[in-house]
């Protein structure tokens, strides 16, 4: 009885330090000169954020290590209001002079589905600042001249769990934007940019 109850109270110990133990958390933060860059090595008909949207009129500056945008953009993406986009989003690491891919990868199927859902990195950093969202989601980026506003905005350092690993230093996550006809047929022209950041983990 009186050991079982010891054996009890320890397991109510180990028990507590496994989940007081989350893991890291890794904070993404977005470097402020340049941050968009071309993908490099790539084939005819890839071309760089500018070939999504027009970003003219939107203004990205930095002030005291934070990056505040303001202003609008526009699509420009020749493809149509019914194709299928397809997006990738991979993070790779600056190690020993070279971008070396990591196991961080998101695959997006259906691009205009999540655009403006809450649960989503892109949600958090870009499209919750569009204040005319309800006049544009059915367009998402498919029609071009399509208008996005934005109300000024901080772009936030992105913040989440992990289990198992650190990642530290020099990074930058490649996007990759991919449109299919309704037949399922590839547009000839496809989307790749990247965006330069840097990685930090604490041990929670
Ligand atoms: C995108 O490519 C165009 C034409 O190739 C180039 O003029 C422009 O500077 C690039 N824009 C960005 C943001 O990289
Ligand atoms: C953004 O678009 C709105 C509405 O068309 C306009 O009033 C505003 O001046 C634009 N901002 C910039 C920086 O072009």
């Amino acid at each position: 009885m009186w050991l079982s109850r010891v054996v009890l109270v320890l397991l109510a110990i180990v028990f507590e330090i496994v989940s007081y133990s989350k893991g890291y958390q890794i904070r993404i933060r977005f470097d402020d000169d340049e941050i968009f860059s071309d993908c490099r090595d790539q084939l005819d008909g890839v071309l760089n954020i500018s070939g999504v949207w027009d970003l003219t009129e939107l203004t990205i500056e930095s002030q005291s290590d934070q990056i505040k945008v303001s202003g609008n953009t526009t699509s420009v993406w020749d493809i149509q209001l019914t194709d299928r986009v397809v997006g990738s989003i991979d993070v790779y690491k600056f190690y020993r002079r070279e971008w070396v891919p990591t196991i961080y990868k998101i695959n997006v199927p259906d691009v205009c589905s999540t655009m403006y859902d809450k649960n989503q990195y892109w949600y958090s950093l870009w499209t919750q600042y569009i204040t005319n969202a309800d006049d544009i989601k059915d367009k998402c980026i498919n029609v071009r001249g399509v208008k996005y506003i934005h109300r000024p905005f901080i772009l936030k350092d992105l913040q989440f769990n992990n289990q198992m690993t650190t990642v530290e230093g020099p990074h930058k996550i490649q996007i990759q934007l991919k449109a299919f006809n309704v037949f399922g047929k590839l547009r000839p022209t496809s989307i790749c940019f990247e965006l330069k950041a840097y990685f930090e983990t604490k041990f929670i």
